[in-house]
């Protein structure tokens, strides 16, 4: 099957509390995004590529393009309000019968073999999502004045590159955001369909906060 990867970069970041949305900050030298989009190229050069852009950002994205000579290999959408909004515009240019993974463009650090676990269990059972233990221990709260204790061994918290049938993925992008929409499995999941789940790897940090940018830094320059 065809394999096409949405990079989705619709955010403005504001947990970060930079002037510009974190995708496009500097790690290494060189912007998140394109850390991101080369661990793609390097999986499959002829993997295709939709990136999800905030609009008002485009003429940045132009000049990266440019620098970084990506305009053969991808295509553009803008992103909408919320993340459910940006994956449903780009899903608008992919066709049936596909394999799409979805992958935040804050997550630059993910392995090539988790890229490759997530293409061939989606193509084998028609979803793939990975996830990692938490190391701390964890409770949540009952919403009865309890903070209540959790196994942490039955915990799962849930990374990308999240990958899917395409055909299924953009029917269950048909129905109308709720506001647990975080990821693209509830959506799948919300659709009826069935989730199959594989061990991703601790590394695959998402960036949200100044720290998770440290970290990277540190991670990129160990590998
Ligand atoms: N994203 C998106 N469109 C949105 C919101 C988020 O494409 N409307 C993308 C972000 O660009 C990021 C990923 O989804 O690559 C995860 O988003 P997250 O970090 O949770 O949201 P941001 O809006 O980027 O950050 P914040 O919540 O701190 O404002």
């Amino acid at each position: 099957m065809d394999r096409y990867v949405v990079i989705v970069a619709g955010g403005i970041g504001s947990r970060m509390g930079e002037e510009i949305p974190k995708q496009f900050l500097p790690l290494h030298n060189k912007p998140i995004i394109i850390h991101t989009i080369n661990q793609f190229l390097i999986f499959d050069p002829d993997i295709q590529i939709v990136a999800a852009l905030p609009e008002l950002h485009f003429p940045r994205w132009k000049t990266l393009a440019k620098k970084y000579n990506l305009f053969e290999n991808i295509a553009v959408v803008f992103g909408g309000q919320q993340r459910f909004d940006t994956v449903k515009n780009a899903l608008k240019i992919i066709p049936d019968g596909a394999l799409v993974a979805i992958h935040d463009a804050v997550r630059p650090i993910v392995s090539i073999k988790t890229i490759a676990q997530s293409f061939k269990t989606a193509e084998k059972f028609g979803s793939a999502i990975p996830y990692v233990l938490p190391g701390a221990s964890v409770r949540f709260d009952d919403e009865n004045g309890n903070i209540a204790p959790l196994d942490r061994n039955k915990v799962r918290i849930i990374q990308t590159p999240q990958t899917f049938h395409s055909t299924k993925l953009k029917e269950a992008y048909l129905q109308s955001y709720q506001e647990n929409f975080t990821d693209d499995a509830a959506v799948w999941e919300k659709a009826g369909n069935k989730l199959t789940f594989f061990e991703g790897d601790t590394e695959n940090i998402k960036i949200t906060l100044p720290i998770d940018l440290k970290i990277a830094e540190y991670l990129i320059l160990h590998e």
